[in-house]
């Protein structure tokens, strides 16, 4: 057995998941190396247990307990590499770093490219898996390359974006094709020549407000920071999984339709065509904010976030969730689906 390979059992995971969620995991293992990640998948128990891979768990509902093999990706460090590709800077970052804590260190460093991903919770490996974005941007627009270990194989292997598969809140990982792929590490390439990325209304004016010509990376992340600070609960505060639905993509037409019944309905054309509604404007109209049904409610300051007013079990959660998409589905005819994964 490997030297660093330690398995619990009976594992709280109150502390892994932003929702607070008191549940337990039968068997948990902090994967610290990619060898402690081999050991643990060549131990014969743990072998036959099915996986439940865990990152900053600020995407995950805990249902119930886990009766199976938590991984904890706790793979560390940052590394700046030397340019691969003209123009860029190439950042490598383990999969158990903090998200925000690699924009600051990028930052710090004076490389722009994650700043309007600041503030997001979670981590590294985790952020791959759904594409994480905000503010106009999306993993996908920085990302260079990761590096799986693939379980079926038992491999280390280098995916490029090609092979990620990205799309909105969706990856190659979410697919059946990419459920035996572990991420171990990241790595980004940030522009030298950096110019920052404002298409985002709400952003824009907060930069024109600050009287920003010209803002730096830094001054972009800050308002980025403020604007997340002032819409979104903090975790540490109150539990909670971000945006909880995803904005359904709906046809030109049907958008064209829902709008002649409810002109104020927010949507973004897409470049195909398709129109992506606002989650949060279709929730809200309904009344949700401020609502709680048990221990779990809806965020008073924005409907798509569902929040544990303290000791929520997942099955609250769910509850919830349940209620709003059949509320949405009845008045607008969308299935909301949500962003979270249910376990
Ligand atoms: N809106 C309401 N009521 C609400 C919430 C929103 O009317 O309670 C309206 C807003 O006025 C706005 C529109 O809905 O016109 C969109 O709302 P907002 O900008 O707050 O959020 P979003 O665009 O739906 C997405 C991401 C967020 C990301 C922000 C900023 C999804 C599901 N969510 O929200 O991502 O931070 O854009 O880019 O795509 C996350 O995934 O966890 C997350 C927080």
């Amino acid at each position: 057995m490997h030297p660093d390979l330690t398995i619990l059992t009976d594992f709280s995971l109150r502390a892994c998941n932003t929702f607070g969620i008191d549940a337990t995991a039968s068997h948990y293992v902090r994967v610290t190396s990619v060898d402690v990640l081999r050991a643990a998948l060549a131990d014969p128990v743990l072998a036959r247990l099915p996986r439940l891979l865990l990152g900053g768990g600020s995407n995950i509902v805990l249902t119930g307990d886990f009766h199976g093999l938590v991984l904890h990706m706790a793979i560390d460090g940052t590394q700046l590499l030397d340019a691969g590709d003209a123009g860029v800077r190439l950042v490598r970052a383990g999969a158990g770093q903090s998200w925000h804590g690699l924009v600051e260190a990028t930052l710090a460093q004076d490389l722009g490219g994650l700043e309007n991903l600041a503030l997001i919770p979670g981590t590294v490996g985790a952020a791959p898996i759904q594409n994480i974005g905000a503010y106009g941007v999306e993993l996908k627009d920085v990302f260079h390359s990761a590096s799986v270990f693939d379980c079926a194989s038992g491999q280390v292997r280098t995916m490029t974006a090609a092979d990620c598969r990205f799309g909105y809140r969706d990856s190659v990982f979410k697919q059946a094709d990419g459920a035996a792929l572990i991420v171990l590490d990241v790595t980004f390439a940030l522009p030298l020549a950096w110019t920052p990325t404002l298409g985002y209304a709400e952003l824009a004016s907060a930069v024109r407000e600050a009287g920003l010509d010209a803002p730096s990376a830094r001054q972009v992340a800050d308002l980025v920071i403020a604007i997340r600070r002032r819409k979104l609960p903090d975790p540490a505060v109150i539990g909670n999984a971000g945006s909880f639905f995803k904005n359904p993509v709906v046809s030109g037409a049907r958008c064209a339709a829902i709008l002649a019944a409810h002109p104020g309905l927010v949507h973004h054309a897409q470049p195909d065509g398709s129109e992506k509604l606002a989650a949060g404007w279709l929730i809200d109209q309904g009344g949700w904010k401020g609502r709680s049904m048990g221990a779990a409610g809806v965020y008073a300051k924005q409907a798509l976030v569902l929040v544990n007013r303290g000791g929520a079990t997942g099955a609250e959660v769910l509850a919830l969730a349940r209620a709003i998409t059949a509320d949405v589905a009845a008045r607008y005819g969308v299935a909301l689906e949500t962003e979270p994964v249910f376990v």
